[in-house]
């Protein structure tokens, strides 16, 4: 990516704060994402200014910092449901979302925003869209993701919200994790040496 506008200072204040992290470069810093989410929680606050049965859907575990940060910026009242969808199995995809509830969802009627950190290849958000709309009849159902990688789409949808295009690298920090490490940083990275090939996330 072309983007990147990591320092070694970067890493080096990554390190003393965080712990050990493997070279990595920054390419969303702690401001970049505050601006996201604000202009994210900006557009919402826009379009569901008439709403009074706004939800926030949480896809477990990934998207739990930025629906913190998201819901903290929206006006509109609103609840939180938390969903969990699991596509791996270790390191390979399953080609099936595995969806648990830690309670029902309850959003007959509501408004639903489903809030995840990235959208790939699109099977996750599909999945949990199409069921969301067949099992809970909600009044109208929208996908909200910080990050999206159009790239490497597989199935036919889009998020309706998307806080940053990125190119085909893995990335984590703020939730996002590789094999569940790093969801603590503050900032989202790559490996310096990454690829998405050599990559692999719990993906959850
Ligand atoms: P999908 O391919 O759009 O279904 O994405 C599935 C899930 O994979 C996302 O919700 C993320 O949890 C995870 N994922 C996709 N790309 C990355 C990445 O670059 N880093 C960490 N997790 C990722
Ligand atoms: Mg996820």
């Amino acid at each position: 990516m072309g983007s990147f506008f990591s320092t070694q200072s970067d890493e080096d204040v990554a390190k003393a704060a965080y712990g050990y992290v493997p070279k990595h470069n920054i390419i969303m810093s702690e401001s970049q994402i505050e601006e996201a989410v604000a202009y994210l929680a900006e557009i919402i606050n826009d379009d569901y200014d008439e709403s009074e049965n706004l939800v926030l859907v949480c896809v477990l575990k990934g998207a739990v910092q930025f629906m913190t940060d998201l819901s903290r910026q929206i006006e509109v009242p609103h609840e939180h449901r938390y969903i969990t969808a699991q596509s791996y199995l270790g390191t390979e995809s399953t080609g099936e979302v595995a969806v648990a509830y830690n309670e029902p969802l309850n959003v007959a009627g509501k408004d639903v925003i489903i809030v995840d950190d990235i959208i790939d290849t699109g099977l996750t958000l599909k999945t949990l869209v199409e069921k969301i709309k067949s099992e809970e009849n909600p009044a109208s159902v929208k996908c909200c993701t910080l990050l999206d990688k159009p790239s490497r789409r597989r199935h036919n949808i889009e998020a309706d919200y998307v806080g940053k295009s990125i190119d085909d690298v893995f990335v984590f920090g703020y939730g996002l994790d590789v094999n569940e490490n790093y969801r603590h940083l503050p900032y989202i990275a790559v490996m310096a040496d990454s690829s998405s090939e050599e990559s692999t996330s719990s993906d959850e």
